[in-house]
């Protein structure tokens, strides 16, 4: 197993720092080797090369077997032009290695009810997955720009764009997908308004006719954002364009009780040799306002090393071993502050000392004081 670990920038370093003590004990564990290499993303990669990522950090990723990636951003390189983000690094990740099928899963863990904003009768055992494409849409339409008109006033951009193939792609994953849990897809567009979002209405039906086993309802983005804050189990998978999804996403994460929760996948379709590149990471960014206090929350990037084992390694099963042992500490009341509510709050690495530690030894229960 060739990973190749980009850590980025903020809390990026932290939580993954956690993720690899983990990758290493599934590692010794499992009996897999486990060859990690480390590479530089983001404002990391901006100070170190001047470029959010290098072409050789890209070749190490087109070769890895997967990628763990922290996040990137700050307030530092804000001032930045657009192409010289930190952004830009992922960005182009995802594009290189074509990861369109980016999934989202938010799962509420019932211990954690109280920390949602939401009542807990309706969000307890909530289990949704987001499928949001990646690779195309108004981020990476052509023309954008900023330009300033003889009068002085500026214009600003963007163009949104799909073509069939793109959401006919994204669709059969869903679909797909949906076969293996409660075989409902609901896609989430803008057809009422947009042109993207006729074609992308249009192709997800014909694509749905494909699978008669699975019941496919539309929704209108503006309504499933409400919708999911006020009945959100009403879903089970939504597939939806990459604005939208991210958007989603970051709602859904409320859901569950915190941003730091939720784990991310992003697959490309099968190589001539059947595998997918894989790049792993949690939905949040660099939280810059916590950064460097060892207290972010780790779980999401566990559960990104924990979809690696699911769609890289071919190990449902320890990837089920780490969601119960996560739930397990959750249950022993171990929170990092964001999770905490009012109650005691621990380290992003005690979090993870619990989290091996039930991996170790299931039976044992844990030790439930604080600890910072
Ligand atoms: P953010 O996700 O970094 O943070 C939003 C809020 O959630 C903050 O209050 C933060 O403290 C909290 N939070 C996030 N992750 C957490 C964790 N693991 N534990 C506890 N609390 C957590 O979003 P933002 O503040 O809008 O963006 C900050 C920077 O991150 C920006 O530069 C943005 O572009 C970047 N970003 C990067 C990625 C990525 O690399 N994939 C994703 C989103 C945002
Ligand atoms: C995410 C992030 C990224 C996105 C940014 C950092 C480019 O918000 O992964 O959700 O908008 O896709
Ligand atoms: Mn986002």
């Amino acid at each position: 197993m060739r990973l190749l670990v980009l850590p980025g920038d903020g809390i990026g370093p932290e939580i993954v720092g956690e993720a690899v003590r983990l990758a290493r004990w599934f590692s010794a564990d499992l009996g897999f080797d486990l060859e990690i290499t480390e590479g530089l993303v983001g404002g990391a990669s901006i100070e170190a090369h001047g470029a959010p990522i290098t072409d050789a950090v890209v070749e190490q990723a087109l070769a890895a077997d997967a990628v763990l990636f922290g996040a990137v951003g700050g307030p530092r390189w804000d001032h930045l032009e657009r192409p010289a983000r930190p952004e830009a690094g992922i960005l182009r990740l995802r594009q290189t290695l074509d990861l369109f099928a980016n999934l989202r899963p938010a799962v509420c863990y019932g211990e954690l009810a109280g920390a949602s904003a939401l009542k807990p009768d309706l969000i307890e055992d909530l289990d949704i997955l987001i499928i949001r494409e990646a690779t195309a849409g108004v981020y990476f339409g052509l023309p954008r720009g900023i330009e300033t008109g003889p009068d002085g006033a500026r214009r600003a951009y963007d163009t949104q764009s799909y073509t069939e193939a793109e959401i006919a792609r994204i669709c059969h994953v869903a679909f797909a997908t949906a076969r293996t849990r409660s075989g409902r897809v609901c896609s989430v567009d803008k057809a009422n308004v947009m042109e993207t979002g006729a074609l992308w209405r249009a192709v997800a039906t014909e694509i749905g006719a494909q699978y008669p086993d699975v019941a496919l309802s539309h929704m209108f983005a503006d309504n499933c954002a409400m919708q999911l804050v006020s009945r959100p189990k009403q879903f089970d998978v939504i597939v939806t364009d990459n604005l939208f999804g991210d958007i989603l996403s970051d709602a859904a994460a409320a859901l569950s009780g915190s941003l730091g929760l939720l784990p991310s996948a992003s697959l490309s379709a099968p190589l001539a040799n059947g595998r997918r590149r894989a790049l792993y990471e949690p939905i949040h960014g660099s939280a810059p306002d916590i950064a460097g206090r060892g207290m972010a929350n780790p779980i999401a990037t566990l559960l990104s090393f924990g979809l690696c084992l699911r769609h890289s390694m071919d190990r449902p099963e320890a990837a089920d071993r780490l969601q119960q042992a996560v739930r397990t500490v959750l249950a022993e009341g171990i929170r990092t502050p964001d999770i905490a509510v009012d109650g005691p709050s621990v380290s992003s690495a005690a979090l993870t000392d619990a989290v091996l530690r039930q991996l170790e030894n299931p039976s044992s229960p844990v030790e439930t004081k604080a600890r910072r």
